[in-house]
């Protein structure tokens, strides 16, 4: 087991596991997941609904190649430049990626280029709380948890932009005080483009 997913542990048992079980099966088709990171969603996709699955990441995971248990293409790469053509996925799927991303704006407007008229992009990601201590909280600690976190950043709102972006969000939900926001958001059909 990685060192990433020890500690992640405690998350996926409270909250993360439940999410990826409802929504990671969901995807269909030609998959992309960008940001696979230890390959921790693998266990979720619905063998059957796949016909591929491209996985990408900045750096490669050994151990995230032993979770497949069907091909997956793996790809080094970045987010906010994606190595596919347009219009190539029916699904990208991107699970806590877009805190740690350099240009969120960018890597979202990189999944609608991949995603074909009517694409499902599947997400979660931790967002800055609502609740003013904690969002207080999340900005005071922010600047010493991205050095410590590879990144991370504690203070982004993904799911406002993804919205904005133009994608159709057809479910979304959160959990653990509102910081886990969840969705699935279809990319417009051709004539509403
Ligand atoms: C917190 S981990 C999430 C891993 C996994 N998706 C999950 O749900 O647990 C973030 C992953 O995003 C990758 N990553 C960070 N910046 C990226 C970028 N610009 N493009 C692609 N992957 C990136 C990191 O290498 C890491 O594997």
């Amino acid at each position: 087991m990685e060192i990433y997913d020890i500690f992640m542990l405690p998350l996926e048992k409270r909250i993360l596991a439940r999410i990826r079980k409802a929504i990671i099966p969901r995807a269909i088709g030609n998959i992309l997941e960008v940001g696979y990171g230890t390959g921790v969603n693998f266990q979720y996709y619905n063998s059957a609904s796949i016909k591929n699955l491209s996985a990408l990441d900045i750096q490669s995971t050994s151990s995230a190649k032993a979770k497949a248990t069907f091909p997956v293409d793996f790809f080094v790469g970045q987010a906010e430049n994606l190595p596919f053509t347009d219009e190539s996925f029916d699904t990208v799927v991107e699970t806590l990626v877009f805190c740690s991303v350099e240009d969120m704006d960018k890597a979202i407007s990189e999944v609608l280029r991949v995603l074909k008229p009517g694409g499902l992009f599947i997400f979660i990601d931790h967002v800055l709380p609502e609740n003013k201590e904690l969002a207080s909280l999340f900005r005071a600690s922010n600047t010493v948890w991205s050095k410590i976190a590879g990144g991370c950043n504690l203070t982004r709102e993904p799911h406002k932009h993804i919205r904005v972006a133009g994608f159709i969000i057809e479910q979304s939900g959160s959990s653990g005080h509102r910081i886990f926001r969840w969705g699935i958001g279809r990319k417009a059909p051709t004539s509403q483009l």
